[in-house]
């Protein structure tokens, strides 16, 4: 497994693959790797014959008040866990190497892209500009790693982040950029828990009680699938008994799995979306379905 910090060092490395015509799955994280992510390592090894993983903590996409400094960084072994999964090349650049003309502040000396109207919703309303900074660091690197090739390209994300997955479907779509984009299951704990580099932060007490997320959802997605059709009861009740457990609702949206959009009552493809926080840990987690 070879190990790149440097843009150059990291095109020249694959230079090396597409010159052999190897079909390229590229797997991009922010590190303090987890299940979930080797999950998608492997994915991305049942797709292509040459993985790349990048791990970079996106400065890009933190707001002022959100967690960029205390975010985990584990970079030894993050490295043993991808060597261990049988990744070709890991990318870890700095944030110099990335963005030269950001000064750690103002972020409009970097050129942004903006995603579809849709990133405005869910996590875009408490994250105002968190998805222009998934698409702007994603972009890039996509730009790093895949060349103007005739051999298949890949990228793997998880539905666990399932708006930053449509987002990102949007960005390759709208840019024509060729590049299959493929979407891995979550990986859970036992109790159910989305595996989360942030789950760190919480409590033993508060990791289990963090379970509740999911088993809300499941509950939700329950009584869709028996016929209950108030989706804007479901949610405001859904909201409200988390809230009565000790945590602060960010939102519970019942939506349509492909648009992201508000469901209506004829949308098969359903997808409940959630965020909330338990103290100053603010948890993610999706259910989708077919009603
Ligand atoms: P990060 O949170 O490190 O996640 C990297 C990838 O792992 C994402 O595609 C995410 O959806 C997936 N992932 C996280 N937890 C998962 C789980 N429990 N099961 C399956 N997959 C899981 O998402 C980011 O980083 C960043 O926004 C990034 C895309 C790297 C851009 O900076």
């Amino acid at each position: 497994m070879q190990i790149v910090s440097t843009i150059c060092a990291c095109k020249k490395a694959l230079s090396i693959a597409h010159d052999n015509m190897n079909s390229v799955a590229f797997v991009p994280t922010m590190g303090n790797l987890h299940a979930g992510h080797i999950h998608l390592v492997e994915m991305a090894k049942q797709y292509a014959k040459f993985v790349v993983v990048s791990i970079f903590v996106n400065p890009l996409q933190f707001g002022v008040n959100e967690d960029l400094s205390p975010y985990p960084r584990t970079l030894n072994e993050d490295i043993e866990k991808l060597k261990a999964a049988g990744v070709d090349l890991v990318f870890t650049p700095s944030v110099e190497e990335m963005y030269p003309d950001f000064d750690g502040k103002a972020l409009n000396q970097t050129m942004m892209i903006t995603p579809p109207p849709f990133a405005k919703l869910y996590c875009g309303v408490s994250r105002p500009r968190h998805f222009d900074g998934v698409a702007t660091v994603v972009i890039k690197l996509f730009n790093i790693v895949f060349f103007n090739s005739s051999a298949p390209q890949f990228a793997v994300f998880g539905k666990k982040d399932f708006q930053q997955l449509a987002i990102i479907r949007e960005l390759v779509r709208q840019f024509n950029m060729p590049i299959d984009i493929v979407a891995a299951e979550t990986m859970r704990e036992a109790s159910g828990l989305a595996m989360s580099s942030r789950n760190g932060y919480l409590t033993t007490a508060q990791k289990t009680q963090a379970a509740e997320l999911q088993t809300l959802l499941k509950n939700i997605q329950q009584q869709i699938l028996t016929g209950n059709k108030d989706y804007k009861k479901l949610e405001t009740d859904a909201a409200q008994s988390l809230n009565a457990s000790g945590w602060v609702t960010d939102y519970i949206a019942i939506c349509n799995a492909s648009t992201l959009q508000p469901a209506s009552v004829k949308d098969s493809a359903l997808l409940v979306l959630a965020a909330a926080k338990l103290g100053t840990t603010r948890l993610i987690d999706n259910i989708d379905f077919l009603r």
